[in-house]
């Protein structure tokens, strides 16, 4: 201290605050994620830890993603990708409801249990509910030698490196690429050709340039955020695995900034929140190039027309989607669900940004822990 160095300001690398430093730190988190663990060759990927045989993955009936939180929002991303890529049916359950509701689970369901930290009371609760009901369990950990990663014993690490803020970020966007790695993996057992596996193994390996092409519009990201930091509500919507993402953008904002968002199913907006649009609500649209977008853009429609003040997390270059919003963020290109990724880091950039505005604490939200170890 007496040399005026400070610990804390030396550990955050220069970025104003942890939350900052981890957004930026995605690309490199996310190609520790991802090495080693896709085979181009055979068109999918090599997740060791899950420790399956082929007449096991072929077994697998069901899945079941339980979590908290962020992670819960990771897991709805992974519904989709295990229907759409692996045609295996599957759902996510609330952790903290899990064990509650005596969940039907049997040998052939695969239950995969997604925490940052391993230590959520409420989802360790539900490995061990599946664990005795003869599920085969899995976890999706960050911290290795966590409580989950060691009760589960098989299952597949984020290798994030240390997650300091309490709203999560690079987590996240790990546990997404992974399970979308593991719905490859299921996949190539079932409706996907060499070359489709191939594709799809492209597209992961390049989400780390994906992230970083993002991360790089912070100060543009900055900008719009300062015209959103006066307001105290907000709506994000999206529709397929977008959904979950505007699920995830909501819960960010409203974590560090204290504004009141809500995440909404873009289709589900008219039958209710609607009734709250007024002049310049802002109004937060996933409507990336992907399947539904022109849906999501009468949506927006409807919003504006309501004098709400939009702003489109839209694909590069997307005229078309730019005309109907205030202000865009421009991700670039890429398969549908891998999108979500760079979706997800625009949206975490913009309520770092708006929390910043209000002058708000941003790594040590009021009433937030980190890891939530009671039930
Ligand atoms: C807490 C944190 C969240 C996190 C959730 C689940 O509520 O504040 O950021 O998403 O717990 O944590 P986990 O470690 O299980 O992913």
């Amino acid at each position: 201290a007496e040399l005026g160095f400070d610990a804390t300001a030396a550990e955050k690398g220069g970025y104003a605050h942890f939350m900052l430093k981890e957004i930026h730190e995605q690309p490199d988190a996310l190609a520790n994620a991802i090495r080693g663990r896709l085979d181009f060759n055979l068109g999918t990927s090599v997740l060791s830890g899950m420790g399956t045989s082929p007449r096991e993955l072929a077994e697998i009936s069901r899945i079941v993603l339980v979590g908290c939180g962020t992670s819960l929002h990771a897991g709805l991303v992974g519904e989709y990708a295990f229907e759409d890529l692996a045609n295996i049916p599957a759902e996510v359950q609330q952790a903290a409801e899990f064990r509650y509701r005596n969940p039907i689970v049997s040998r052939n369901d695969l239950v995969v249990a997604i925490s940052q930290s391993g230590e959520t009371a409420d989802t360790l609760a539900a490995v061990r509910e599946a664990i005795q009901k003869g599920a085969f369990v899995m976890s999706l950990c960050n911290v290795v030698g966590s409580t989950i990663a060691r009760e589960t014993s098989r299952g597949v690490y984020l290798h994030a490196g240390p997650e300091i803020s309490v709203a999560s970020t690079k987590a996240f966007t790990c546990q997404v690429a992974i399970l979308l790695m593991m719905a490859l993996k299921l996949g190539r057992g079932r409706r996907f050709s060499r070359e489709e596996g191939m594709q799809l193994a492209k597209a992961i390996e390049s989400i780390p340039d994906l992230v970083a092409r993002t991360v790089r519009q912070s100060d543009h990201i900055a900008e719009i955020a300062a015209r959103y930091a006066k307001n105290e509500h907000a709506f994000f919507i999206g529709r397929g695995p977008m959904y979950p993402v505007a699920l995830e953008g909501a819960l960010k904002l409203k974590e560090i900034s204290y504004i009141h968002a809500e995440g909404y199913h873009a289709a589900e907006l008219k039958h209710g929140p609607i009734a709250l649009l007024e002049k310049d609500t802002p109004v937060v649209a996933l409507a990336c190039d992907i399947p539904g977008k022109d849906k999501t853009l009468g949506n927006v429609e409807e919003c504006r027309a309501r004098g709400a003040r939009i702003l489109g997390i839209i694909t590069e270059g997307d005229h078309e989607a730019a005309a109907v919003m205030d202000d865009v963020i421009e991700i670039p290109r890429t398969h549908p669900l891998v999108a979500t990724i760079p979706a997800a880091v625009a949206l975490q950039l913009f309520a770092y940004h708006v929390a910043n505005a209000r002058g708000c604490e941003i790594d040590q939200p009021r009433n937030l822990a980190k890891s939530v170890t009671v039930e």
